[in-house]
């Protein structure tokens, strides 16, 4: 069985059908998946499902995006979330110096304050890096010892180079739809991840595979993350241990 370690369920687009997407997960051949918040009400959202539905469990945080609307208020709200078994994760928090919708010195601040206040929370970690990797492996060695729980590098779209350091600081490495891309040109990156820290992801609805693309994102698509991640790991079983590895992060 498959999981899905980053979908946004808690999207409008899909939160309409989250009944039916749930209803069918297990004939999909998806065992859980991880609704990952971006904002305050989102990431209520995502417990919310979380609460409503067995096969989902919930993150929450506040992505780099909305840094500039982060408050005491929303640390608080999630600090209350996390004391709930269903959320497994703190995120999806991070970089984005693509988009940069709020100003970097702003993101860097929250970003460290939600990796602090993760630690304390004794949470995993999803991290959104976009653009950014220079400065947030910086920002993560500097907080090595809050990564004691873990993390994934979300939609992971750097160097091998890079990846060897975040897997150092004990990191997972988490691939979706972007591995159907005909212009994806890093099956060496893939490759390269240590077995025990690649995981499978959807970021739904967002970043449909082939040939889907067009179409929102749905976690049923996640079966084909994982045959292209399949051809390029041949001589291993890529669900089996994706799947392995989630249950292991996130205690799942
Ligand atoms: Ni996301």
């Amino acid at each position: 069985m498959l999981i899905d370690t980053h979908a946004h369920i808690n999207d409008e687009r899909l939160l309409p059908k989250a009944a039916e997407i749930h209803a069918t997960l297990g004939e999909k051949g998806l065992e859980s998946v991880v609704v990952v918040g971006y904002d305050r009400p989102s990431s209520e959202c995502a417990v919310a499902l979380s609460a409503e539905y067995e096969r989902f469990y919930a993150a929450v945080g506040i992505h780099p995006h909305d840094s500039k609307s982060a408050s005491a208020e929303d640390y608080d709200r999630f600090t209350d979330l996390c004391k709930l078994q269903k959320t497994v994760a703190f995120g999806e928090i991070g970089l984005d110096y693509y988009y940069d919708l709020s100003d970097r010195a702003t993101q860097q601040k929250v970003f460290r304050e939600q990796i602090e206040l993760a630690h304390f929370l004794k949470k995993p970690m999803i991290f959104h890096v976009r653009d950014a990797y220079g400065d947030a492996l910086k920002i993560l060695k500097e907080n090595a010892a809050n990564l004691e729980y873990g993390g994934v590098m979300h939609c992971f779209g750097g160097s091998a180079e890079m990846m060897r350091e975040f897997v150092k600081l004990g990191l997972h490495i988490a691939f979706g739809g972007a591995v159907t891309f005909k212009n994806f040109g890093k099956a060496d990156v893939v490759k390269a991840v240590p077995k025990g820290r690649l995981l499978l992801e959807t970021d739904c609805p967002y970043m449909t595979p082939v040939p889907y693309r067009g179409k929102d994102n749905l976690p049923e698509y996640i079966g084909l993350v994982r045959d292209k991640i399949q051809e390029w790991r041949e001589d291993e079983d890529v669900e089996k241990i994706t799947s392995e590895n989630a249950v292991k992060l996130f205690n799942l």
